[in-house]
């Protein structure tokens, strides 16, 4: 087994680092469809006022059985072993008293915008070598959590919707990259607009700087037809009882905008645990 002094806590993460993301612009010389070449007087402001937090989240689906449901071994009033692979289509909720341990090599993915993957266990949480978790959502509460080398949390560009507060996404056509933290970036040069006409989206987890929970925003896009911007990142939670040892990566990237988009805006890696 892997001691703690040869791991290393790897998180790629855009988010708190980056704050004000510019957008994943990249002008290619021969491109029609530059940026320059857009109409910026059809532009709308996109400021909303701050209002009060949000509304408690909606309560979780029942809780999936182990061998019935995952195609596990065991149970999680036990240990629950995964040694196949899962696609899901919707929200996934795992509560007990035991223990789940992702086996080597599985892949659990619900691969949909919003889509969360809940664990809350009173037992130990494992991920084996080269496993992945991929939604817009991963939140497990456990005694304590071991991600192995090569395991992956990702929730890269899978963010659902933004608080109520602000849509933290640009209106305009600009291409401007999603807010976040602070407002996103745009390549709009124009004195004759104010700042907070031409910035990208809105900041809006100014409440919850301390314990960021937000997904990331969608980047603008250049075309009033297509929506180009990059998807927002998700939102990686971990509250541990004892200890938690990373290995592998926790990565909440917001997605590529290219040519025709601004990139979408990183999302929110929380983890609460008296020893990492
Ligand atoms: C299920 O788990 C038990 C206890 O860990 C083990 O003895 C058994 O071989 C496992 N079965 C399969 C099919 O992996
Ligand atoms: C997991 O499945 C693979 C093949 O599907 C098998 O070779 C391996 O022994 C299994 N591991 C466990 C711990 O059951
Ligand atoms: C976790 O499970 C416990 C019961 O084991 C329950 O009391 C608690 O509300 C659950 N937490 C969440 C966030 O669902
Ligand atoms: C994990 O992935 C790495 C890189 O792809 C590979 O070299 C290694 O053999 C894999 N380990 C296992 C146990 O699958
Ligand atoms: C996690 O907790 C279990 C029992 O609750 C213990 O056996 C195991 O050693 C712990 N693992 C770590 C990494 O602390
Ligand atoms: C995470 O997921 C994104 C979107 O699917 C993908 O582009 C990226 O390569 C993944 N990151 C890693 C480190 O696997």
């Amino acid at each position: 087994m892997a001691t703690v002094s040869s791991c290393v806590l790897h998180i790629i993460l855009n988010t708190f680092i980056l704050f004000i993301i510019n957008p994943s612009f990249i002008l290619g010389e021969n491109d029609e469809l530059s940026i320059v070449d857009f109409d910026f007087n059809s532009f709308n402001g996109d400021y909303t006022p701050p209002s009060p937090p949000p509304p408690a989240s909606p309560p979780h689906p029942p809780s999936l059985s182990c061998e019935g449901d995952l195609g596990g071994n065991g149970s999680f009033d036990t240990i629950c072993e995964l040694n196949s692979s899962l696609n899901f289509g919707k929200d996934v909720y795992i509560e007990g008293i035991g223990s789940l341990h992702i086996l080597s090599g599985v892949i659990v993915s619900c691969p949909m915008v919003g889509c969360s993957i809940l664990v809350n266990i009173s037992g130990e949480f494992v991920m084996g070598v080269n496993s992945s978790i991929i939604a817009g959502t991963v939140f497990v509460e456990a005694q304590n959590a071991s991600l192995s080398d090569g395991s992956i949390i990702n929730v890269t560009a899978l963010a659902g919707a933004p608080p109520p507060q602000t849509s933290g996404t640009p209106s305009g056509v600009q291409g401007s990259g999603g807010g976040h933290g602070g407002r996103g970036a745009s390549c709009v040069t124009d004195n004759t607009k104010l700042p907070e006409d031409v910035w990208g989206g809105d900041a809006y987890s100014w409440s919850s700087l301390d314990e960021p929970k937000s997904y990331g925003s969608k980047g603008g896009t250049t075309s009033k037809e297509e929506d180009y911007g990059g998807g927002g990142g998700g939102r990686i939670e971990f509250e541990v009882e004892s200890a938690i040892e990373v290995c592998g990566s926790l990565v909440a990237d917001g997605g590529d905008g290219g040519v025709k988009g601004g990139g979408g805006s990183g999302g929110s890696i929380y983890i609460k645990a008296p020893r990492m």
